[in-house]
């Protein structure tokens, strides 16, 4: 087990580079499959899911090759169409790998992702989309659930919520289907627009990304190509929560300042100045950031991108514990995303969540306490809590973190911060 120490009440003050995007290199990870050529990518942060996926990409063929953060992926020997159960329950994101296998195999097995601590996270609107391109799709007592088709076809499909993945699922699974696929009701995610430029980069036929209505024109083949993965919006996001916690002056190289804007126009809201890096020929290339007071209180709702995302909202639950005021936070993509409330109870905050509504009564100190990390963004929030809190706290299960920040400790140690890991 994982655990980390912090020495807070003191602001931050210092720069990095953010690590690659995790909800961006997952599913193009998952596209390796539909190619027969070598796939490169750079920028690719090391971290718990990553490196699970590339663990079932080599269970079903795939040879897989890192040189520092770049990663290659042979996609020749695909052969297996079975992802194992026991990677299904280290890593929901697993099923991305269903429609890949779909379009290169004709078949697919894997199991029910079942539920997680942040609410049930159904993959219906996935096997849906499977449906429509003309798969068979069974699913067992035990949760197992199998795909089959002799070539995929071409349809409209709807979704009534824009869901991430099942919007990626489809997408890699109509690339090599025969006609054209429309996916209405998609998700305009900048993650769904990488992976499109990626397909496109790789010979697919792909219009609208970044809209509700995206169309794939099925081609017969893909090949290899070259992906620098773009910076971590929510890494980047989360600290920026620190930094609005603590207070202080930090900048983040490579945060994609124009995928952040809705966060940047909060952090505005509660007081900060946040301001662009410009890189070589003037284009932005991270976020500078100063909070020199309090937060102020605000009332905020999560929702589908170019919303507030809701993977930022437990860091903000964090933020607005030290605000002045009170403040509404309102979760409307996963209905139970409040369990790092009682943790952050633990170090002074005064928050009450009735349904899917928080009422935060910001306090002017927290205090450091032990306490767990019940899932990655909790955890991550956590981190930034103790940051800003008088005292020592101790961050237990710190295995969520690792999921998704490649090291969080160092990260904030160059932010100025005290942090380090204890076991790890
Ligand atoms: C992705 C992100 C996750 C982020 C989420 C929302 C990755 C690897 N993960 O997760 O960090 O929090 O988007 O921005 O990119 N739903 C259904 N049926 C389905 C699929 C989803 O009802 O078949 C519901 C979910 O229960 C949830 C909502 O749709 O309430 C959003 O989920 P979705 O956008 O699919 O999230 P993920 O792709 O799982």
């Amino acid at each position: 087990m994982s655990e980390i120490l912090i020495q807070g009440y003191r602001p931050l003050e210092g720069e990095i580079k953010i690590q690659g995007s995790k909800n961006s290199v997952l599913p193009m990870l998952a596209a390796s499959i539909l190619q027969q050529g070598i796939l490169k990518f750079t920028n690719v942060p090391i971290i718990q899911d990553v490196l699970c996926m590339v663990g079932i990409l080599e269970s079903v063929g795939c040879c897989c090759q890192w040189e520092g953060n770049s990663l290659t992926v042979d996609g020749a020997g695909v052969c297996c169409a079975e992802i194992p159960q026991e990677d299904v329950g280290k890593m929901r994101s697993s099923i991305l790998l269903m429609g890949p296998l779909l379009g290169r195999c004709g078949r697919a097995v894997t199991w029910q992702p079942g539920g997680c601590s942040i609410g049930s996270r159904p993959v219906d609107l996935h096997l849906r989309a499977f449906s429509r391109l003309g798969a068979e799709v069974w699913e067992d007592r035990e949760g197992k659930i199998e795909a089959s088709v002799n070539e995929l076809q071409g349809n409209t499909i709807f979704f009534p919520f824009p869901s991430v993945g099942a919007t990626e699922n489809a997408l890699l699974a109509a690339v090599l289907a025969s006609g054209t696929t429309v996916i209405q009701g998609a998700a305009r995610e900048p993650e769904v627009i990488s992976l499109c430029q990626m397909l496109r980069q790789m010979g697919a036929d792909i219009f609208g990304e970044g809209s509700e209505r995206i169309i794939i024109r099925g081609v017969k083949e893909l090949s290899g190509t070259t992906v620098a993965v773009v910076g971590d919006r929510i890494a980047a996001g989360t600290y920026l929560a620190a930094a609005a916690a603590a207070g202080g002056h930090v900048r983040i190289l490579e945060a994609p300042w124009e995928f952040m804007q809705r966060e940047i126009q909060i952090f505005r809201q509660l007081g900060a100045r946040v301001e662009p890096v410009y890189g070589d020929g003037g284009r932005t290339a991270g976020i500078e950031f100063w909070m020199e007071r309090r937060p102020g209180a605000i009332s905020l709702s999560t929702s589908p991108y170019p919303g507030f995302p809701t993977d930022l909202q437990s860091p903000m639950l964090a933020v607005l514990s030290r605000a002045e005021g009170v403040s509404y936070l309102r979760e409307k993509v996963f209905e139970a995303r409040f369990k790092t409330a009682e943790e952050l109870q633990k170090m002074g905050a005064q928050i009450s969540v009735s349904g899917s509504q928080a009422e935060i009564r910001g306090c002017e100190r927290l205090s450091g306490a032990v306490v767990k990390a019940w899932d990655l963004r909790g955890g991550a929030a956590l981190a930034a809590a103790a940051l800003a809190a008088k005292g020592e706290t101790k961050i237990e299960n710190c295995i969520h973190i690792e999921r998704g920040y490649e090291d969080i400790c160092r990260d904030i140690h160059l932010l100025g911060g005290k942090m380090e890991w204890v076991r790890k």
